[in-house]
């Protein structure tokens, strides 16, 4: 099969001269050169991709220096794995050297010494992952699938290469289900069941290479579906998630999605996803994914909101009473509580804080009120405060107001001062 014509719908113009050059380079110094991996799947499959991942037989790393010196590009080489990636203005490519892999035991890193093009594509990890594009002038545009990648993709199928390929690489089980819920494909019946069997080898695999992972999923369309299998085939048992609290995850997923603006929607996707745990759940949670610092203190404050919503409850709150509650939190953690929150009156006091609260501050600033008088100290970040809940609650708007009542606390100030017994004034 010849996907030269595919090649041109799909890639754009300045892809395709750099696809040119460097296969003319290859050509000329005796490689070979291949389009692999997802790309090549997302090409038959007709899905835009723009991940172009090359594989040399010969040597990628001279290729690329080469290349650098004819073109614009920059070039970082890593002589040590046999791979370079070329920067572009437009866009990156990553040029590896065919390589051969084998595993010392299950979960450790493979030993790589080189080797041909069917070597790199037999230690991939399913057959729709291991197919080739030739993009040497002789056979471009060929296609070289030794595994039947296009008959899986045909028949909707994800199949490992061979029996030992989760025990290699257990991530594998949850790259399985990543692909067969973002394709809509089903596990082929011996991957099915050695996936099943398999499940205990993830305690194989690092705390970071688990997380890693589980981020590729929240980056999915709808990561909701492969979360969804996860839990229901009971791979991470600290992400074990009810029937019920499933169906409540895809509801307000979907609610992420058409309602998220800016910032990351996958860390929104992961408030929501630990919404559902327990304090001690979401301590063995981060525990396992060995989560960054900053990563778990956005989940933890994201169950004390959830714990403290009751207090927004409550039937009239004046706006600085929202404000003084909410203005420690992320607008992350704000936006998945939000979403998560079924109480209507709770929903429109966390909209309204982030929608128009947190935007509000006074014009004065220490140094104002220090030319109106006050001496600095913390009676003057108390009265930055008051000026502040004034402006929440609307009796004051304009710098003028905010100035004139700053003087009356001054005068107030003073005077409660004055009749205070020496020794409570501070
Ligand atoms: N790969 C593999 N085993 C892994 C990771 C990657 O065999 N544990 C191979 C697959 O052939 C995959 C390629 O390396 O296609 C590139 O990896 P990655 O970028 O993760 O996959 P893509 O298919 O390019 O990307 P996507 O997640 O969009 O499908």
């Amino acid at each position: 099969m010849n996907l030269s014509r595919k090649l041109e719908q799909y890639l754009p113009q300045v892809a395709l001269e750099v696809i040119w050059n460097i296969g003319n380079r290859a050509s000329q110094s005796g490689q070979q050169l291949y389009l692999v991996g997802g790309i090549v799947r997302d090409l038959l499959l007709e899905c835009p991709n723009f991940d172009l991942d090359f594989v040399v037989e010969g040597n990628a790393v001279t290729l690329a220096q080469q290349i650098a010196a004819s073109s614009s590009a920059r070039t970082m080489t890593y002589p040590r794995f046999g791979t370079a990636k070329l920067k572009f203005d437009a866009f990156a490519i990553d040029i590896a050297t065919a390589r051969n892999e084998t595993y010392a035991r299950p979960g450790a890193l493979p030993i790589v010494t080189p080797g041909t093009l069917k070597d790199d594509l037999s230690r991939r990890d399913f057959a729709i992952n291991a197919m080739a594009i030739s993009l040497v002038p002789e056979s471009y545009g060929e296609l070289v699938d030794p595994y039947h990648g296009l008959n899986d993709l045909q028949h909707r199928l994800i199949r490992i290469l061979h029996p030992q390929s989760f025990r290699d690489d257990a991530t594998r089980i949850l790259r399985a289900i990543r692909y067969e819920q973002r394709l809509n494909f089903n596990l082929e019946r011996e991957t099915s069941q050695l996936l099943k069997e398999n499940i205990p080898l993830l305690d194989t695999i690092s705390n970071d290479r688990i997380r890693r992972e589980l981020n590729l999923i929240l980056l999915e369309e709808c990561p909701e579906r492969a979360l969804g299998r996860l839990c229901e085939l009971r791979v991470l048992p600290e992400l074990a998630l009810s029937p019920k609290e499933r169906g409540w995850l895809a509801e307000k997923f979907q609610k992420a999605r058409s309602q998220h603006r800016t910032g990351s929607l996958a860390q929104l996707y992961l408030c929501l996803l630990v919404y559902p745990f327990t304090p001690e759940s979401l301590e063995k949670f981060l525990c396992r994914l060995n989560m960054p610092g900053r990563a778990s203190q956005m989940l933890r404050k994201t169950l004390n909101l959830k714990a403290s919503l009751f207090l927004l409850g409550g039937e009239t709150m004046k706006n600085s009473e929202i404000h003084h509650l909410l203005k420690d939190y992320a607008p992350v953690v704000l936006q998945a509580n939000a979403i998560a929150s079924d109480v209507e009156v709770i929903h429109r006091r966390l909209v309204l804080f982030s929608n128009e609260l947190r935007q509000i501050a006074i014009y004065s600033t220490g140094n104002d009120l220090t030319r109106l008088g006050f001496p600095p100290g913390p009676e003057t970040g108390e009265v930055l405060k008051q000026l502040l809940k004034a402006k929440l609650d609307g009796s004051i708007k304009t710098r003028a107001e905010e100035e004139k009542l700053a003087i009356e606390l001054k005068t107030t100030e003073a005077g409660t001062a004055r009749t205070q017994p020496r020794r409570n004034r501070r």
